[in-house]
């Protein structure tokens, strides 16, 4: 499969869904950097994956340098501290693509719906970057549990939203590299929804007792 020649920034990529997208898009082939606030954290977490995978592809950096290297910016950090971080690489991300993994959850009660007062966490991301950085939204549904375990597909859809369609285009690349299918979900307004299902699907692993719920639209050709 033929992939674009991105380099991706993951940032905050050394907890749990930042090295399972590394793991799954290195495997395809991308090129990827893995962002932490300590460089020697990044390089440990890259070392684990790259021996998982069998080859010295993935490379730990600090957040600031990833971002500058990386020409598209994958943001994989707790809601609570997605500001501090954006604001400290503004300078660096303006003109690149941020890719807003993140939801914004209010701990304890995460697998309730929560709408920030700027509408979702990728919202405010745009809001804080401004117009010069292209925000999506897209990976919130998929769970970190189903991107480590290799043996096993990426199965369910992913949720794209966001204000410019070269941007997203290459959201649904990234999607499909992971195996699963990108769907355009509309405007990054329409985020507050898709972050909201993450909390829905939050609930429903914790009431069926499974590791890893995921959605999928129907009716698409
Ligand atoms: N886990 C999932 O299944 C899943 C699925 C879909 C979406 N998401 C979303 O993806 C995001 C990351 O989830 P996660 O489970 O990977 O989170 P996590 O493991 O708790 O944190 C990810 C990384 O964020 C960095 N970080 C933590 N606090 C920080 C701070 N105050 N400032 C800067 N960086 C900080 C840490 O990296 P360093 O210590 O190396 O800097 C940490 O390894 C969240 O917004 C989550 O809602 C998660």
């Amino acid at each position: 499969m033929e992939h674009p020649p991105h380099t991706l920034a993951i940032l905050g990529g050394t907890g749990n869904e930042g090295p399972g997208l590394a793991l799954r898009w290195a495997e395809a082939g991308m090129t990827v950097l893995i962002g932490s606030r300590q460089v020697e954290k990044a390089q440990r977490v890259a070392e684990e994956l790259n021996t998982r995978l069998g080859r010295p592809v993935i490379q730990g950096l600090d957040n600031e340098a990833a971002a500058q290297q990386g020409d598209v910016a994958v943001l994989t950090v707790p809601y609570a501290a997605q500001n501090a971080l954006l604001e400290s690489l503004r300078p660096t991300l303006q003109g690149k693509v941020l890719i807003a993994a993140t939801v914004a959850l209010q701990p304890p009660k995460v697998s309730q719906v929560y709408i920030p007062p700027e509408g979702s966490a990728s919202e405010q991301a745009q809001a804080l970057l401004g117009p010069d950085v292209r925000v999506v939204a897209a990976f919130q549904n998929v769970s970190a549990h189903l991107l480590e375990d290799l043996a096993h597909p990426v199965d369910c859809d992913v949720l794209i939203c966001g204000d410019d369609k070269a941007a997203k285009v290459i959201a649904v690349e990234l999607a499909e590299a992971l195996g699963a299918r990108g769907i355009d979900a509309g405007p990054l307004a329409n985020a507050k929804a898709v972050e909201g299902l993450t909390s829905i699907l939050i609930g429903i692993n914790r009431r069926y007792k499974v590791p890893a719920t995921g959605i999928r639209i129907t009716g698409l050709p």
